[in-house]
């Protein structure tokens, strides 16, 4: 029954190269000191890793020098200690009176701050647990997203000055999200820098030492590692390249960039069946068959993270590209095979690294309109994460 490198009973799985994801940190860590400047780094975790499995990834990348870890959410980092690590982890997504800023600064969580009310509680909380709360303070420079605005940072200075001297907080940076760091000639750019440095000034001027200022995402740090660490020095903050994905198309592709995709989509053919000219295939019959063929059914939905949107797709069989036809549905969808032979169990790659003509997460972003982080991270729960190293699976 059917040629598959997947467990007998596996219906589909994620594998996950860890050698690949240690290889493209690497890469990432000479890109960020081929400017002269030697920043630490911070591998971005956030969102399971976005989708590559947390618990297998982060102790991955302490175990490959990773300095720093990134995550949105308190629960994230409280998670990540909880699993063990006792490295350096900030988290920078905080809203009003979440329960678990006392844990957070007793785990020795650094957390991101930009705005009175959370100095406030963090103060509070760090007064609860006696000792300060190791804070990144981020400005809005031009992103118009998170952070404090240019207009009220003189004012937030200030108060920050003043936690300080309450010993309320230890400021350990200053920081900022780009527009689009895989493009440093953007628009925005120029002035975000600008505003990056000013703010930095400014908490200078105030006489608060912060040292580690960070701007750069990995994009950032592929288009222009002179402008990305020029600007910040001390720490860049990388997600979606580690996962050898693009971090913007017209950068290039994984290949290029000296990346390897980290994630490979795969699943088993569930059936496989001959139909004649003019059946149509899945919810509203979208497609019809214009000859008899072969289907093959992909035991994978929307459900699963595989784009209902997607348009023109197609995926790896037995050597060849297949043609995704009709409505993918929640749990699956069909593959148009024509008159090549396949078998139920057969192996499916839907994404890959590409190396043998497969698709890559930035087709299947192509053709559902939207960026290769997206593909990855929305895989869901039901796809369990299979992780490699040299040395066997972990
Ligand atoms: C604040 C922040 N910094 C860094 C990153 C990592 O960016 P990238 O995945 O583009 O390297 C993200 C990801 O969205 C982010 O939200």
């Amino acid at each position: 029954m059917g040629v598959s490198n997947l467990g007998v009973s596996m219906r589909a799985q994620a594998v996950i190269d860890l050698d690949s994801l240690r290889r493209n940190v690497e890469r990432l860590r000479i890109a960020a000191h081929s400017s002269g400047a030697t920043p630490a780094l911070m591998g971005v975790v956030k969102a399971d890793a976005y989708g590559h499995g947390v618990t297998h990834v982060a102790p991955a990348l302490r175990r490959n020098g990773m300095e720093w870890l990134g995550v949105a959410l308190p629960s994230e980092a409280l998670a990540l200690r909880a699993d063990g690590d006792t490295g350096r982890i900030l988290a920078w997504l905080i809203v009003p009176d979440d329960p678990t800023t006392a844990e957070c600064i007793a785990a020795k969580v650094d957390m991101s701050v930009a705005a009175a009310w959370l100095l406030d509680e963090v103060a509070q909380a760090a007064r609860e647990v006696g000792f300060p709360a190791r804070i990144h303070v981020k400005v809005d420079t031009g992103l118009g997203r998170g952070g404090c605005s240019m207009q009220e940072w003189p004012l937030f200075v200030e108060q920050l000055r003043a936690a300080v001297d309450r010993d309320e907080v230890e400021i350990v940076g200053v920081w900022s999200h780009l527009v689009a760091g895989e493009d440093p000639h953007h628009a925005s750019a120029a002035l975000q820098r600008e505003n990056f440095a000013s703010a930095v000034r400014q908490i200078r001027a105030a006489g608060i030492s912060a040292p580690l200022c960070h701007l750069a995402n990995s994009g950032a740090v592929l288009a222009d590692p002179m402008i990305a660490t020029g600007a910040t020095g001390g720490l860049v903050r990388m997600g979606i390249a580690m996962f050898g994905v693009s971090p913007g198309i017209p950068l290039g592709d994984p290949r290029s960039l000296g990346l390897e995709p980290v994630m490979s989509l795969r699943a088993r053919l569930a059936l496989v069946k001959s139909v004649p000219a003019g059946q149509g295939v899945s919810y509203g019959h979208r497609w019809v068959a214009a000859e008899a063929t072969n289907l093959g059914l992909v035991p994978l939905g929307y459900a699963d993270g595989i784009p209902r949107s997607a348009n023109g797709a197609a995926v790896w069989v037995r050597g060849k590209l297949r043609p995704v036809v009709g409505s993918i549905a929640m749990d699956q969808f069909v593959i148009d095979l024509g008159h090549d032979h396949a078998e139920a169990g057969d192996e499916v790659i839907i994404f890959g690294a590409g190396s043998q003509g497969e698709p890559m997460a930035e087709d299947w972003a192509r053709w559902s309109g939207t960026i290769g982080y997206e593909i990855v991270t929305r895989i869901g729960p039901r796809v369990p994460r299979v992780h490699l190293e040299s040395g066997g699976s972990r």
